[in-house]
């Protein structure tokens, strides 16, 4: 079984576009609370990196690599914490950057986790979300996109670390040769 570039669902113009808008509600919700951004890496690292280019307030950057127990296109809600943040976030207005909400388990527990650091905030910002395979409950005030229940790569987003440099978003699909 071999995998291939399936359609494009997101052009390079609309995912610029939407995080404008998205950079524009940001800037407006978070005037004078200097957010800390915190990238999930390494799929949010794309759209964080054009998201803070867009905001019109000061704000400050870290990341977070967490591994996800499971296989290359399913997550196993055990996360561990390979990489932690820099920032002490105790007050601070926190922001998570992810690449895509799938089952939600990878943020529940990242969201616990910075939670108990006593934060002022910490609020979700999210590129991409499949909410057909929810499986918990997650409150995302920032959404780029609806993606169907589909694989998708390009824009940071990656299958076995392939694909994540394309401008858009592409379904990925499987071709048995
Ligand atoms: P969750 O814990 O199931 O919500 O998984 C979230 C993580 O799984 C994301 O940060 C991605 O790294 C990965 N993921 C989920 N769906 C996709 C997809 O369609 N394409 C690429 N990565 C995905
Ligand atoms: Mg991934």
């Amino acid at each position: 079984m071999t995998t291939e570039l399936g359609e494009t669902i997101l052009a390079e113009k609309e995912i610029r576009a939407r995080v404008t808008e998205l950079a524009a509600r940001i800037s407006a919700d978070y005037a004078d609370k200097e957010p800390l951004l915190v990238c999930v890496l390494k799929g949010a690292v794309f759209f964080m990196a054009d998201l803070v280019r867009e905001l019109t307030i000061p704000s400050e950057l870290d990341f977070m690599a967490v591994s996800s127990y499971g296989s290359a296109t399913d997550s196993s809600g055990v996360v561990r914490i390979l990489k932690d943040l820099d920032a002490n976030i105790e007050g601070r207005n926190v922001l998570i950057i992810e690449d895509i909400i799938d089952s939600g388990l990878t943020l529940s527990y990242l969201r616990k986790n910075l939670r108990s650091r006593n934060p002022a905030s910490v609020e979700v910002c999210s590129l991409l979300t499949k909410p057909s395979r929810r499986k918990v409950d997650i409150a995302c005030k920032y959404v780029g996109f609806e993606v169907p229940d589909k694989f998708v790569v390009g824009y940071g987003l990656d299958y076995l670390e392939q694909y994540r440099n394309l401008r858009f978003i592409a379904v990925l699909s499987e071709e048995v040769s």
